[in-house]
């Protein structure tokens, strides 16, 4: 199993892909069926992750364990109850017995469609990680933000009200994803710059919070209209360990080359 880091101590990249609420078992399996296809042994160099919809995890996880595929899984929200009357929801053990590894938690979309708050996206990363699931963390500024030079300032309170109470270890096998809202499916991505700037931002308030050592280990991935355009700009980036992918990853051949710049890249 890949921890966060490489032997030589650097950090494994990583290439999620977040389907949203997009394909049908159906159309999940072929999905994926296609992803696995393009896929070879060099990709294990990469973490790559891929999450579908709950009612696709079962099926993925058949085509993926059939191929004997190094693709993981993982979820895009978790509750953080263990069990209970908790009509629609989705606990950690149900995620951790379809072998999810990772679960996305505080997409920006889940915080502004259904009133998703820092204090929740933390309860749910602590849900996760006392089961060994490694949670995907969103943060991110809305254009109002950014213009209001407020950005990092922003994001740093997000991180911290959201990793509050993990502890150093923890958070080292975590992960955060840093997605401006303004660049999430408008095709309109962050300069390279912003997404490093942020991303290095990022860390240093997870160095203050448990200590440099856990902080270097952590994985932070730039989502928000990345694609094979413009990929080649952020992967090599210092602060920026890989991307959570969402239009992009819908497409078999787009994700595969995605992997593939960033086993380039680092
Ligand atoms: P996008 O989505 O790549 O379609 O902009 C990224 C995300 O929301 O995770």
């Amino acid at each position: 199993m890949f921890g966060s880091t490489q032997q030589d101590g650097t950090r494994t990249p990583m290439i999620a892909g977040n389907w949203k609420m997009n394909k049908t078992t159906v159309e999940a399996v072929t999905l994926s069926q296609q992803i696995s296809f393009e896929s070879d042994k060099a990709w294990e160099a990469v973490e790559v992750v891929i999450c579908p919809p709950f009612t696709d995890l079962k099926s993925v996880f058949n085509v993926l364990a059939f191929d004997h595929s190094s693709i993981k899984l993982g979820a895009q929200d978790v509750y953080w109850e263990p069990d209970g009357a908790y009509t629609g929801a989705i606990s950690v053990s149900m995620l951790k017995e379809l072998t999810c590894e990772y679960c996305i938690v505080g997409h920006s979309e889940r915080r502004e469609y259904f009133g998703e708050t820092d204090e929740m996206v933390n309860k749910k990363v602590k849900a996760l990680l006392a089961q060994g699931i490694r949670p995907i963390m969103c943060c991110g500024e809305s254009m109002e933000v950014r213009d209001a030079g407020e950005t990092l300032d922003f994001i740093a309170e997000q991180v911290r009200l959201g990793w509050a109470g993990v502890n150093e270890e923890d958070v080292a096998r975590s992960v955060i994803a840093y997605e401006p809202i303004w660049a999430i499916g408008t095709g309109r991505a962050a300069t390279p710059e912003q997404a490093q700037e942020a991303c290095a931002h990022i860390r240093s308030v997870v160095a203050d919070l448990v200590g440099s050592d856990a902080a270097g280990k952590m994985r932070v991935l730039y989502g928000g209209s990345m694609n094979t355009g413009n990929a080649e700009l952020f992967l090599p980036q210092s602060d920026v360990d890989g991307g959570l992918i969402g239009g992009a990853s819908l497409d078999a051949k787009a994700f595969s080359a995605l992997v593939e710049m960033a086993l380039k890249a680092k």
